[in-house]
């Protein structure tokens, strides 16, 4: 579904992706795994259309993305739900849903108000209170159901569970995997290895902008020495 061949990416006169290849196939969930600062949100930005690929080619569905506006490429099928949650707190919380709610592609299995509220059924108890006044864990809730109600092809999470208490995580992770039941192709940015082992397919570490290896869960965890230099873990 989703290809990067060898991107770089940068800001200014700074490279931070270098040589980045990846690839999402449909119905995978698939992750990006790396400590901070080694260009997971920047390759998210990219993909975005947020930052223009300076080499390489991203493709979805076969269609290069180069030089589509973010918007474009929103319709296009990929959801973000970015780092930090940007909600806009002014609005109440259905109002941050219908911001963005766009008809599906295919006229099967769109989502609505009344689907989002049986995912999260706390921003139905909450839906005219202005999203600022939610707690951090329902704002990350409404992040994600504002990313389904434009009912993406591909899901782009980065760093939904950070900041979160675990019982608020194991929220977010018991949503995603219902998600992937459903055949939801979704690619994950987080820090907690061992929370999102039961849902992702194949992991990737990123060091200094690109890929430096990939896996299953099962295979990292066959090679301690692998998460011990890559994720100091
Ligand atoms: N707007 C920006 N302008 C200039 N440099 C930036 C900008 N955003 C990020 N960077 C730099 O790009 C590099 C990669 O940052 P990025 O946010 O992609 O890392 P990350 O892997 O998502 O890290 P984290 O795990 O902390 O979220 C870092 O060195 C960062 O300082
Ligand atoms: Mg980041």
């Amino acid at each position: 579904m989703l290809v990067l061949d060898a991107v770089d990416a940068g800001y200014d006169s700074s490279q931070v992706l270098s040589g980045m290849t990846l690839s999402v196939g449909a119905h995978e969930v698939v992750s990006l795994i790396g400590r901070n600062g080694m260009g997971k949100s920047t390759t998210v930005r990219t993909i975005m259309g947020l930052l223009p690929a300076r080499r390489g080619r991203i493709l979805l569905d076969g269609r290069d993305l180069a030089g589509l506006a973010p918007n474009r490429i929103a319709r296009m099928g990929i959801g973000l739900v970015p780092e930090g949650r940007r909600i806009f707190g002014s609005l109440s919380v259905e109002e941050n849903l219908l911001a963005t709610a766009r008809a599906p592609s295919t006229s099967a299995s769109g989502w609505s108000i009344d689907r989002v509220h049986a995912l999260f059924p706390r921003l139905r108890e909450r839906r005219t209170q202005s999203a600022r006044t939610l707690s951090g864990g329902e704002q990350q809730m409404l992040a994600i159901a504002r990313a389904l109600m434009t009912n993406p092809r591909l899901l782009v999470l980065d760093e939904a569970t950070e900041g979160l208490a675990p019982l608020i995580r194991g929220e977010i992770w018991a949503c995603l995997q219902m998600l992937k039941d459903e055949g939801q192709t979704i690619l994950v940015i987080d820090k907690n290895l061992d929370e999102m082992a039961m849902l992702v397919d194949r992991h990737h570490i990123v060091e200094k902008g690109r890929v430096v290896w990939q896996g299953t869960p099962q295979e990292l965890d066959a090679r301690p020495e692998v998460a011990q230099r890559f994720l100091g873990v």
